[in-house]
């Protein structure tokens, strides 16, 4: 990846890149579309990542050439707002991501010098590991190497948040761009979505985090994910009235929403039952995780399939298959849809011992019942965004 970047660098620019940086995708444990309701995720950064190989540019113009698309895109500090080219022309959707960044730091009052950069990720796209996330915050990454400035991870993941909820248009929360920004080696993030307060804890060392793709990819920024963050934030309005103090549905606890929940409309409910049994979930899980109790995650795991998939509707039929056939094979101790859902992964806590078989079953089992090969591999917590 570094040499083929390097490489398209050297034949575009005519030097070398001055710099490379990089920022890994995720996988989430635990605590799924509750970041954007105040409650607690259990993500993990991963060992696949964009890498930008760059250099400061002469002038005030941004030339950006997205290896993946042999496509390139230039913009300049007033060209940015209007989200179009400096040609005039519009900017294409993967430029909205480093543009989007760029015009976060900016406005957050932070130098973006230009840059000319070649950038290449083997996240893949539209599959629930952040891919989106990893292009923002390897560009935050750059523009702090050549703005002479310094934010810690997580400011850099809040401006990346607001680059994703302003500019690029979706409602997301902090989690993917925070695991992309603070991951650690090894190590497995829990973060408190309301206090940004956040700790890491050992994975256990017995223990495969195995991601298998169903191949079907979705686009975050079609409506549906904004839908779900729209009925979470009308149930939080209905259920003031019963309980005035609440500011998110993290406050709601099951027992009250099970007391105040009848005059929800349907879907409303079901999305709110979602989010709390979720949050509930996450809670039970950290003391399991600390005894390496792994049945016992891997159980709140399996209800959290269960709870997207009929209360939160994100699933879809490949999703179910993957983790149906996963949870029937011999050392798996829960699998489930990772990330917004509606296409892309699921993650499985595996055996490390049975890790291998596991995902050659899995791949079997997959292909005899939708006549789809699916990729299947076992990743590593990795280190979060940064220079090489
Ligand atoms: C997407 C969003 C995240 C989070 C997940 C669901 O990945 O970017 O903020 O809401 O969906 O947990």
């Amino acid at each position: 990846m570094i040499e083929k970047i390097t490489a398209i660098f050297q034949q575009k620019f005519g030097t070398q890149p001055a710099f490379i940086a990089q920022a890994p995708g995720r996988v989430n444990l635990l605590g799924e579309h509750v970041d954007y309701n105040d409650g607690f995720v259990m993500p993990v950064a991963i060992d696949r990542a964009t890498y930008i190989a760059f250099s400061p540019a002469a002038g005030l113009e941004t030339c950006l050439v997205a290896a993946d698309f042999d496509q390139q895109a230039r913009f300049s500090s007033d060209s940015i707002a209007t989200k179009t080219q400096t040609d005039g022309s519009q900017m294409p959707e993967w430029g909205l991501y480093p543009a989007g960044m760029c015009w976060a730091l900016s406005d957050a009052g932070l130098a973006t010098p230009a840059i000319n950069a070649v950038f290449s990720s083997n996240v893949p796209r539209g599959s629930g590991l952040s891919s989106s996330a990893s292009v923002e915050m390897a560009f935050a990454i750059a523009w702090q190497q050549v703005g002479g400035w310094s934010l810690t991870p997580m400011e850099r993941a809040r401006l990346g948040q607001r680059a994703e909820n302003q500019y690029v248009g979706v409602s997301c929360g902090i989690m993917d761009q925070f695991a992309s920004a603070c991951g650690e080696n090894n190590r497995l993030l829990f973060l408190d979505c309301r206090s940004l307060q956040y700790h890491s804890l050992p994975l256990p060392e017995n223990i495969a985090l195995v991601v298998a793709d169903t191949g079907v990819r979705r686009k975050l920024t079609t409506g549906e994910y904004n839908r779900r963050h729209d009925a979470c934030t009308e149930a939080v309005r209905l259920l003031q009235n019963h309980l005035p103090a609440i500011q998110a549905l993290r406050d709601v606890s099951p027992e009250d929403f099970n007391r105040f929940s009848a005059d929800l409309p349907e879907e409303v409910k079901k999305r709110a039952r979602h989010i709390i049994s979720e949050v509930r979930r996450t809670i039970t899980a950290i003391p399991l995780l600390e005894k390496s109790d792994m049945a016992g995650f891997g159980k709140l795991m399996n209800e959290c399939h269960i709870s997207l998939r009929d209360d939160y509707e994100v699933s879809i039929d490949e999703l179910d298959t993957m983790v149906s056939i996963a949870q029937g094979l011999p050392g798996c101790y829960g699998a489930r849809l990772t990330g917004a859902g509606f296409g892309g992964c699921t993650i499985n806590l595996v055996e490390r011992t049975q890790a291998e078989q596991f995902a050659q079953l899995l791949r079997q089992g997959y292909q005899q019942a939708t006549g789809q090969s699916p990729e299947i591999y076992i990743c590593q917590a990795s280190q979060g965004a940064g220079m090489l």
